[in-house]
């Protein structure tokens, strides 16, 4: 029995031998050796259910949605709206026609700015960012600032990795937004968006939740969290690529003007104008990814048979373990950019060995089968603050274990040696 089919309640404990089993991918080898795949931070490996998922969709109703009046454009079209309804359910948005779908995060965050943003904010306009931000929530903005004449605020960091408030009651004071991602995709720092909100509020702005590397780790709740956007990117939540999207409030998202002009996204079309169509459709121009649409709702459904708080609570454990053998085995050798504390971080782990460059380990890493990403990781700006060109990142999902940090960390004292000589 798949996972897909265990309904949440009988499953208390995360069973990672289990889980790994729904990955194909993981039973290949590279190199003669393991595959073992610590970059689920850039994107995750997708389970057999949603594989199947996606599979059934085009073999049995495959069609064009809200188009045709024949049966499988029908189920085509259901399937489609409820794929909206599961996401909505899973990060406890009000109702499904508040969850926008787009091709991806970076489409959500620019869907705000081209529609919200040009529509609210004018020279003298302040928009207050992080320095942890990933440049699909820095790019936007700085188009925006050029275009218009819109300052941009930064928050900066502490000594150890969280957000400096201490100056961000000046920083909010005339802003019309905020800008933070609620989990680092560099540092695995875990921000208090709740709190955050309330204070951006107080201060009169809006706030927007780049998600993308939450969502898939931590229970979600859009209510509690009390921002105004909230993104969120599929292929890293076990879901397909080409798939992503934004939540808003309803009244917020009836305000804003359209984003993408075309089919789907109108009510109707005269020659001297347009109206738009309903929530969520308004926002959904052109023929969208329909069947990666299905694929993303079986890939919440797997996520939702875990459990999210199972999730959280095996990252929890496996990132203690993992910052635990990193720094018994290489000490002072290996900088870990990010929190030390798994209260406050996520699985994503950053970090440098002296004098070695981040791309020449994960190469030794890779013979080893060992997936990594080295690189600036979309966050210049936080590469500048930390001063560094480049960090290799380990990051962690629900089928890594800990024989998967064993050999990571086997895999990182081969090529320690191996620069030494
Ligand atoms: C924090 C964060 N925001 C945004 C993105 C962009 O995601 P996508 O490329 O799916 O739009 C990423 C992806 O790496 C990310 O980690």
């Amino acid at each position: 029995m798949s996972l897909n089919e265990v309904n949440e309640h009988e499953v208390d404990v995360l069973d990672v031998d289990r889980i790994k089993a729904d990955f194909p991918i993981l039973e290949r080898k590279v190199h003669g050796k393991r595959l073992v795949y610590l970059d689920s931070g850039n994107s995750s490996q997708k389970p057999l259910p949603v594989l199947a998922a996606m599979d059934h969709h085009y073999r049995e109703y495959y069609a064009n949605i809200h188009r045709g009046v024949y049966t499988i454009s029908e189920e085509s079209s259901a399937a489609y709206q409820a794929a909206h309804e599961k996401v909505a359910r899973f990060l406890n948005a009000p109702s499904w026609r508040e969850i926008v779908f787009t091709k991806n995060i970076t489409e959500a965050i620019n869907l705000v700015a081209y529609t919200w943003a040009r529509a609210n904010l004018r020279a003298g306009d302040a928009i207050v960012l992080t320095e942890m931000e990933h440049h699909a929530n820095i790019v936007p903005w700085h188009i925006l600032a050029a275009e218009r004449g819109v300052e941009l605020r930064w928050i900066p960091l502490t000594a150890d990795y969280q957000l400096d408030l201490t100056d961000l009651d000046r920083a909010l004071d005339g802003a019309k937004l905020l800008c933070v991602s609620a989990a680092s995709n560099v540092l695995g720092t875990l921000n208090d968006i709740a709190s955050l909100s309330a204070r951006a509020h107080a201060a009169g702005a809006k706030v927007l939740v780049d998600a993308a590397q939450a969502v898939p780790h931590l229970p979600v709740d859009v209510q509690a969290w009390n921002a105004d956007f909230v993104g969120f990117t599929g292929h890293k939540m076990l879901g397909p690529t080409g798939i992503g999207g934004l939540w808003a409030p309803e009244e917020l998202l009836e305000a804003m003007p359209p984003f993408l002009g075309g089919g789907e996204m109108i009510r109707t079309v005269t020659k001297e104008g347009f109206t738009t169509n309903e929530l969520p459709w308004k926002f959904e121009a052109g023929t969208m990814p329909i069947v990666e649409a299905t694929g993303l709702g079986a890939a919440v459904d797997y996520l939702e048979a875990i459990g999210m708080g199972a999730v959280r609570e095996h990252e929890r454990e496996l990132t203690r373990y993992a910052l635990d053998a990193l720094t018994d085995r290489f000490g002072d050798r290996l900088t870990i950019y990010g929190p030390l504390d798994v209260e406050t971080r996520g699985g994503t782990i950053s970090f440098l060995f002296d004098g070695i460059h981040a791309h020449d380990v994960s190469q030794v890493l890779d013979e080893d089968g060992v997936c990594v990403r080295a690189g600036h990781h979309c966050a210049k700006p936080l590469m500048k603050v930390l001063g560094v060109p480049a960090t290799t990142r380990a990051s962690l999902y629900v089928y890594n274990d800990e024989a998967d940090v064993d050999a990571l960390v086997d895999s990182l004292a081969r090529a320690e040696k191996f620069f030494a000589i």
